[in-house]
């Protein structure tokens, strides 16, 4: 039950990386000698070759990663590892591995989501002007650019990384030097350390230090939106790539068959996205949970952070990383999603704007169009079909021009204003989008 080096092994480097810079200050400070400082490094440095080589034997009766790189330093080097604990608990040493950990993982995974935003943008360039209907409440409603809708999943993954940077900022502040929770008699240089690790700086308060861990719930949260915006990625792709929409297929290595029915082809990786999106709001909640109630400072609860945290990053790297490969490789029916606009009546906003721009309250125009549509309904008829003299049956103040004003393209390319699917405005959104990214670089 104590042990937790099944899950907290992964943090071996952070944790070398710790000691090298605890013991380095402490042959600074004056406090061990820098014999003992070689010793430990040269050791340190041995069980890091063989972690890497595979051929480190882990121990459960040892507890955690801590305690087995620790003792089997001692076992190398002889008195000065038993020295390389001297003004440090594994509580300031937990909470420094694990932070180091996840400031890491987390520009692992800012350069996966820009990955994945370029996939985006490489889509909308190749196939984006394609037109469908934009939909809501899953109705057609307005012409759009598919380049329009991909770069909306621009936006959210940008947000995602802003998140992801606003817990980098606060994660990344050292706990070393806290030692068990009220700090240490010796005369640490707990800037030095936190320099040395890459830190901002030392955490202001020992309890806060050994007790904190908003860290990973902020982590796991911004990680829990990231996925809800992959999950609706999977369940617009699960939706186009169904018969009833036809707009995608995927490419094969994606999808798989049915052992039974030879006609079908499973979104399974689109499905499977969306169902880890669970996995992770169940982290979240795991997490929040372990720390709700625990009285200060450390408290072994806390061990049970690193199962959801790391659960939380690795799910939403796999889903990033399938994703940006997945999109290349989808194929769109370009013509089945202009048709799709043809069926309904995806331009009628279009005749009510067309009667507010000639100064009929919108209201009025908004009535009118409605009964025009529901003529349109009963008598089996499409807006674009039909002839002016129609239209003017329910208006006098239709003129030869709506006719082209309720074709598709007019309609999409009517919508100029900051932020809408005009072509114009996309294809400057799209070089917007790419200097963004090269920015980023
Ligand atoms: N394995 C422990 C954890 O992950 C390390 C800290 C243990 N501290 C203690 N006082 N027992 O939280």
């Amino acid at each position: 039950m104590n042990a937790s080096v099944g899950v907290d092994a992964r943090l071996w480097r952070e944790d070398i990386d710790g000691s090298l810079a605890h013991s380095e200050m402490l042959a600074a400070q004056g406090v061990i000698s820098e014999t003992d400082r070689d010793a430990i490094h040269g050791g340190l440095n041995a069980v890091a070759a063989r972690i890497e080589a595979g051929t480190f034997e882990w121990s459960i009766g040892l507890e955690d990663v801590h305690m087995n790189i620790e003792s089997r330093l001692t076992e190398a080097i002889g008195l000065a590892g038993g020295r390389l604990h001297t003004a440090r608990s594994r509580n300031d040493q937990v909470a420094t591995d694990v932070r180091l950990w996840l400031v890491r993982r987390i520009d692992a995974l800012v350069d996966a989501l820009r990955a994945l935003q370029t996939a985006f943008v490489d889509l909308a360039e190749r196939d984006g002007h394609a037109i469908l209907p934009g939909y809501t409440h899953l109705q057609r409603a307005q012409p759009i650019l598919l380049a329009h809708h991909l770069l909306a999943y621009f936006e959210m993954l940008d947000r995602d990384i802003g998140r992801l940077r606003d817990c980098r900022a606060r994660a990344n502040w050292s706990p070393l030097g806290a030692a068990a929770l009220a700090g240490t008699p010796f005369p640490l240089d707990r800037q030095a350390t936190a320099a040395r690790l890459g830190f901002s700086g030392p955490m202001a308060n020992s309890l806060d230090a050994v007790a904190d861990r908003d860290f990973a719930v902020e982590f796991t949260a911004a990680a829990a939106l990231a996925m809800v915006h992959l999950s609706r990625l999977g369940e617009e792709l699960v939706l186009w790539s169904s018969q009833e929409f036809s707009f995608v297929t995927l490419g094969d290595a994606f999808a798989t068959g049915s052992s039974i029915m030879p006609q079908k082809k499973n979104p399974d990786i689109p499905e499977l996205v969306r169902g880890k999106t669970g996995r992770v709001f169940g982290d979240l909640v795991a997490l929040l949970t372990v720390l709700k109630g625990l009285p200060l400072a450390y408290n072994k609860d806390l061990q049970e952070d690193k199962e959801a945290l790391f659960d939380a990053a690795d799910t939403l790297l796999d889903c990033v990383t399938v994703l940006t490969r997945l999109l290349p490789a989808c194929t769109f029916n370009i013509a089945r999603m202009r048709r799709a606009c043809d069926d309904g009546f995806v331009t009628a906003t279009d005749v009510a704007d067309y009667l507010a721009r000639k100064q009929v309250p919108f209201r009025e125009a908004h009535h009118i169009t409605g009964r025009l549509v529901g003529w349109c309904i009963a008598e089996q008829r499409t807006l674009p079909s039909l002839t002016l003299e129609e239209f003017q049956r329910f208006s006098p103040v239709f003129e030869a021009d709506v006719l082209q004003a309720v074709t598709v393209e007019a309609s999409v390319a009517a919508r100029t204003s900051e932020g809408g699917t005009a072509p114009d405005r996309v294809r400057v959104a799209l070089l917007v989008a790419r200097a963004r990214l090269a920015e980023a670089r």
